[in-house]
């Protein structure tokens, strides 16, 4: 459709009247919503968003290390740290400049204080805490798992309870959102998260080399060189076929592909640290197998829901978020599962699934609209490294010992 120009410019009159309105103090809408500033710094991105209460965004940042820890293999927290440390006042400064919104305008901060690496965690908190007694604001201390399972509510409605299966770097995990703060834990990972599972994946596979995978994350890297791999030249057994729980454990599955990663190496007669021919179906491989673990768990966590009513049986739902939720191979698996089970799935758009300070903005939102954990800026706060989420349903679960009846899990590449 073509647009008259004299419309064009109606419109676009328009538009720069919404940009710059957004935020000012006598503007209607910022005036008459409150607004929050969240800061994340749990592990790699410094973020920070300005949100009003109806989730409108006004203004972000973001800062990733990525490329950095990439280089290095990993993250070292120092390293972190000391980014973080290099970025945060410019990405909160730059929030608030970009939402046209003065530190004296806002209802309250909301920072990440668990879980996370300790010294990522102390530098957004030392810098929350100065910030809310420089300027007088409430401070709302934030769970970083809470924050990714309310993501979606942001976008659209979605009425307590609903599943979540949080997936990430550094966490795997299925609950309950029964409310703000009311999960119900039914699973966790015994030993390393999905995401970090594959970023050593493709540590050892030497993917930085790889021309299509230098600036991507693992996980991303895995997910682009499967799209062109056969799975089934690998078989790798899915993790925990005879414990009939919601837990979940990648660091056999990581084994099994260093194990076949060597016998290639032996085999084509080359050194660790040099691309194999075969990346891409190691890469299809893993991935199927990742995906397949997490469906078979929370095709359970469905069931044990659905027997003890823990769900609504109009429009039930599972959320997926999460750095890992990013790919499309693991949602295409879970939507086969939700299928099978009457439930939708519902899913943040990538850049929201990572860690973000839009995400943190929103969970003080949600917790300023229902008045919990509200903080005066002179209370001291301390961050925890580790910190469960909502009550532990995992024995429950375990003892319920749920047999799944199999689907096939032909998951369209
Ligand atoms: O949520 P997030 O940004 O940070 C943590 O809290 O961990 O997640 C980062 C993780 C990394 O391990 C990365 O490899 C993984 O999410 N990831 C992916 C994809 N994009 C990011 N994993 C699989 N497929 C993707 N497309
Ligand atoms: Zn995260």
């Amino acid at each position: 459709m073509t647009m008259l120009p004299s419309k064009a410019r109606v419109l676009h009159r328009l538009l720069q009247f919404r940009s710059t309105c957004f935020g000012s103090p006598s503007c209607g809408k910022a005036a008459s919503s409150r607004l929050v500033l969240g800061i994340e710094t749990s592990c790699d991105e410094t973020g920070a968003a300005v949100l009003d209460e109806t989730g409108e965004i006004l203004g972000e940042s973001l800062h990733s290390q990525k490329v950095v820890h990439l280089r290095t293999g990993g993250v070292i927290p120092m390293v972190a740290q000391q980014l973080h440390r290099e970025n945060i006042e410019r990405v909160v400064q730059e929030a608030l400049e970009r939402s046209n919104v003065d530190p004296s305008q806002l209802s309250a901060v909301a920072t990440t204080v668990k879980p996370g690496l300790a010294l990522s965690l102390g530098i957004g908190l030392k810098f929350s805490q100065k910030f809310v007694r420089q300027h007088n604001k409430p401070f709302i201390p934030i769970h970083h798992m809470e924050a990714h399972a309310l993501t979606v509510r942001m976008l659209q409605p979605v009425a307590f309870p609903f599943l979540v299966l949080l997936v990430s770097g550094g966490h795997s995990l299925l609950a309950v959102a029964r409310g703000v703060d009311d999960f119900l834990l039914l699973g966790r990972t015994l030993d390393e998260a999905p995401g970090d599972t594959l970023d050593k994946v493709a540590r050892r596979l030497s993917l930085i080399k790889h021309p299509q995978c230098s600036t991507l994350s693992g996980g991303q890297a895995i997910e682009l060189l499967a799209k062109d791999g056969d799975r089934t030249r690998f078989r790798f057994t899915t993790p925990m076929g005879q414990t009939y729980d919601c837990c979940f454990s990648f660091a056999g599955l990581r084994n099994q592909v260093t194990m076949a990663i060597m016998k290639k190496e032996a085999e084509e007669g080359i050194e660790q640290g040099t691309l194999l021919s075969c990346v891409n179906d190691i890469a299809a491989a893993t991935q199927h197998t990742v995906a397949t673990h997490l469906a078979k768990r929370t095709h359970r966590a469905i069931l044990f829901c659905k027997a003890n009513g823990l769900l609504p049986s109009s429009s039930p739902t599972l959320v997926l978020s999460g750095g890992v939720a990013s790919n499309q191979y693991i949602r295409k698996a879970l939507s086969i599962i939700t299928e099978a089970t009457g439930l939708q799935l519902l899913c943040p758009p990538a850049k929201f699934c990572t860690d973000n300070g839009v995400m943190i903005a929103w969970n003080g939102v949600e917790r300023l609209r229902e008045g919990k954990g509200i903080l005066p800026p002179s209370v001291d706060v301390c961050y925890e490294p580790k910190a469960p989420l909502g009550v532990d349903m995992t024995a429950e679960v375990k003892a319920a010992a749920i047999r799944l009846q199999s689907i096939r899990m032909k998951i369209p590449n």
